[in-house]
């Protein structure tokens, strides 16, 4: 949410700074703008809507200078116009800061600076920081930052230069994502490593309550009581072939098509064929914790969290253990009760998302022992938690989540086995899991050939503006998944439901027109589903059922019928979600959406 992109060194720093506010554009793109020193003052320039008005209006009105900082903007406090767009000054014009976060005392802050003397130019709580700085005691522009931020409650990371000092720049991070990308005479600061990807792998990630020094040979790293600290330099694993469309049209549908390869970078390394076993040395636990455990909570948001119900599945199942799943953004205001004997779980692609981040806190303040499922490695979920699982699915870009979910599961899955063969589960059960596993990847390639059936399928459901998905068991929350997907990129409204509850509230909904897209693949419950699909059958309703290849004919019952492969029953949700995703795709290039930055969206949400 919000991407912020640095520059000090020795080329011009405008392009440099545009190039990394496109790369981060999917963590918000209502507005943005760059500030420049160039030795004669600051110099800024800010437009409402994607970076691309940015950079057309930079290309009409040049700026020079090699430092600076930009911003792309996701709005929380204030409309996103033009005015509001960051970086945003003092009164006196010589600080500009760009932040990623919420100042939660801005109002206050405000008045008392205001009673001060200072104008403010707009509501956004990032102001408030630029005339803190501008007030602040101190020798250097760190040091002001520092006094400045010892007032300020809530998160942040945030970016500064200014006129006065034209050697340095000064980034700071409690809460919000900031790192430095060390190149040759020249470094970069960003929210993300995939601003920097293309002129560095070296990185630094900041530490809550860091403020660094930022210059053209390096870096200094303070605390809040300006003691030096260390952090260790980190390498980028993946290369800038992984940001690119290479070919696709757009990032969803790329994202869509690596999972054979995403799902392969999850599992490496990770199955023990002989054994039916999960290798998840990251996780830190021994056994004897393992088997103390008696409950696991899952906590997650958006599509994690429909991973974590995936995988409430997967873990009761192998692990004979009971989970509860939360909503992380309800679980952080629960009575807090305590969590003895828990393992409890935060899943999250960007391992930035600040509910999740809370929630896990809160779980550890309870008692529970926390580990992370998460993509983006170095990210702060990751670093706060016990041990963990990385997903090694590459970043991703499309704001809709596709690949990371698929990987996501796999990863539950490899947890599920973990504990299970630490627990109750045989070698010979462990086996079968494992076979079944590391026979996926082939079988989403395989699905991924129903892509063309897809895109027709969608031409029929194109106009429709209202979508139910069903699905029991381990297939409900695949069904919310597809649901979800159809709402974010083509604003189709869907719901996911279990199927057996049609009948107490939307069934009233269908009439013939009426997409339902049942997932219904060939395990215990489906001739259970098969019942439900009846029931919608005789009240209209156009069905499209998911079901498994060699399944019984369903003609009978569906208007359209597409088959994945047949796998182990607790594994179908990775191939199932497949053709959900396809869909939602096809429906949202046909109604002519922005596939990859929908409406209101943000692929990284860092605020409450
Ligand atoms: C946002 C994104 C969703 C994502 C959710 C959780 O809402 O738009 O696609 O599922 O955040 O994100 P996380 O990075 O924690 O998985």
């Amino acid at each position: 949410m919000c991407g912020i992109v640095g520059y000090i060194g020795s080329r011009e720093a405008s392009p440099i700074l545009i190039e990394g506010l496109q790369r981060l554009e999917y963590r918000g793109y209502d507005s943005a703008g760059i500030a420049l020193q160039n030795g004669m003052g600051l110099k800024i320039r800010k437009r409402a809507g994607r970076v691309q008005e940015l950079a057309a209006h930079v290309a009409a009105n040049p700026v020079q200078g090699h430092m600076g900082i930009a911003h792309t903007r996701w709005a929380t406090h204030g409309p996103p116009t033009t005015n509001n767009a960051h970086p945003h000054m003092d009164c006196t014009g010589e600080i500009a800061v760009v932040h990623n976060g919420i100042i939660e005392n801005a109002d206050t802050l405000r008045k008392l600076l205001r009673d001060r003397g200072h104008t403010f130019l707009t509501p956004t709580d990032t102001e408030v920081l630029s005339h803190l700085i501008e007030e602040a005691e101190g020798a250097s522009l760190e040091e002001r930052v520092r006094n400045a931020l010892r007032l300020v409650e809530g998160a942040y990371g945030i970016a500064v230069i200014s006129g006065e000092y034209r050697d340095r720049l000064v980034v700071a991070r409690q809460g919000s994502p900031v790192l430095l990308g060390l190149g040759e005479g020249e470094t970069f600061v960003a929210s993300d490593p995939t601003a920097v990807v293309e002129h560095t792998r070296s990185v630094v990630y900041l530490e809550d309550g860091d403020i660094a020094v930022i210059t053209p040979e390096g870096y200094r790293i303070l605390d809040g009581d300006g003691a030096d600290q260390d952090r260790p330099t980190d390498a980028i694993d993946w290369d800038i072939a992984s940001i690119e469309l290479g070919g696709y049209a757009h990032f969803m549908q790329k994202e869509i098509f690596e999972q054979p390869e995403s799902l392969r970078n999850t599992l490496r390394g990770r199955l023990m064929r002989d054994e039916g076993d999960a290798r998840l040395n990251g996780l830190q636990l021994t056994d004897e914790e393992i088997r103390s455990f008696d409950r696991v909570l899952i906590l997650g948001c958006g599509t994690s969290w429909h991973s974590a119900l995936v995988g409430r599945h997967f873990i009761e199942t192998l692990a004979g253990l009971p989970v509860d799943v939360e909503y992380a953004s309800e679980f952080r205001y629960q009575r807090p009760l305590p969590l003895k004997n828990t393992l409890a779980v935060a899943v999250s692609q960007s391992g930035e998302t600040a509910d999740t981040l809370e929630a896990m806190k809160a779980a550890r303040e309870r008692g529970a022992r926390v580990v992370g499922v998460v993509n983006a490695v170095g990210s702060s979920i990751a670093r706060e938690a016990h041990g963990g699982i990385y997903l090694h699915a590459g970043p991703e870009v499309g704001v809709a989540s596709t690949k990371a979910f698929t990987s996501q599961l796999a990863a539950l899955l490899l947890l599920g086995l973990h504990l299970g063969r630490r627990r109750s589960l045989t070698v010979e059960q462990g086996r079968e899991v494992v076979e079944a596993m590391a026979a996926l990847p082939a079988m989403i390639e395989q699905t991924l050939k129903l892509d063309d059936e897809l895109a027709r399928i969608a031409l029929t459901f194109s106009e429709a503006s209202n979508a139910l998905y069903l699905g029991r068991g381990v297939s409900f929350p695949v069904a919310l998944e597809g649901a979800l997907k159809l709402k974010e990129v083509s604003y189709a409204h869907a719901e996911g439901y279990p199927a057996a509850e049609l009948k107490h509230g939307p069934i009233a909904l269908i009439d013939d027109d009426m997409p339902v897209i049942v997932v219904a693949p060939a395990d215990h419950i489906f001739s259970k589903v098969v019942s439900n699909v009846q029931e919608v059958r005789a009240r209209g309703g156009q069905i499209l059922v998911i079901t498994t290849e060699g399944n019984r004919d369903l003609s009978a019952v569906a208007d359209r019928e597409v088959a994945v492969p047949a796998t182990h029953e607790l594994l179908s949700p990775l191939l199932t979600v497949v053709p959900l995703q396809l869909l939602a795709y096809h429906i949202a290039v046909l109604r002519g959406c922005d596939v990859d930055r929908p409406r209101n969206l943000a692929k990284s949400v860092t605020v409450e």
